[in-house]
């Protein structure tokens, strides 16, 4: 079996299930002999761009250091997930073009999904004001045009998704069947 890396690079709004589905994989990467990392946005703001608030620029800083970092993983044989919102399609683009194999999933649901969900009470907070810039309320969420992989949480099992990821995996010979 081949043990080159990649980066699996999950992009979608707060609440889409992208740190769900990268801990879901995780485990039935790692029993198929892959070595994983998983970078999670929260995670990654508590230390690596800790500081960083969600104007533009420090957004574009996050997604930057987490690109790096996948980068280094992957190229040394990780397969580096990554669960931040990366909103911005051109960020998207400029790590993609940096990485040597980026696999964009778009994680998808629609915004009264997770608005619905709120898991961390956030969306309520950012339709009263009291949080500004939010993704996908009162700051921009571009969506992915060229995903490799879409999943729509919104009517999916996570076992569905988690399987179009896998399948596109092994589609591309990065993982065995
Ligand atoms: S990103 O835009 O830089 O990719 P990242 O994924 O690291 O975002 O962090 C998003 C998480 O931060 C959300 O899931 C949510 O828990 C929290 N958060 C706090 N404020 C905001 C905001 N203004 N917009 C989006 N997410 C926010």
């Amino acid at each position: 079996m081949s043990n080159k890396g990649f980066t699996l690079w999950f992009t979608g709004l707060s609440g889409s299930g992208k740190s769900t589905l990268a801990q879901y994989l995780t485990p039935i990467l790692i029993e198929r002999g892959v070595a994983v990392e998983v970078l999670d946005g929260d995670e990654v703001r508590e230390n690596l761009s800790k500081g960083l608030g969600f104007s533009k620029e420090d957004r574009d800083t996050n997604i930057r250091r987490i690109g790096y970092v996948a980068n280094l993983l992957s190229r040394n044989g990780v397969c580096s997930i990554t669960a931040a919102i990366s909103p911005y399609r051109e960020l998207r683009r400029e790590i993609r073009d940096l990485t040597e194999t980026f696999v964009e999933v778009y994680v998808e649901a629609p915004l009264s999904v997770v608005e619905e969900r709120d898991t961390k009470g956030l969306y309520k907070k950012a339709r009263s004001g009291e949080i500004k810039q939010f993704t996908g309320i009162s700051d921009p969420y571009h969506e992915p045009e060229n995903a490799e992989v879409t999943v729509h949480t919104g009517d999916q099992s996570i076992e569905e998704s988690a399987q179009a990821v896998l399948d596109y995996l092994a589609g591309k010979g990065l993982i065995s069947t």
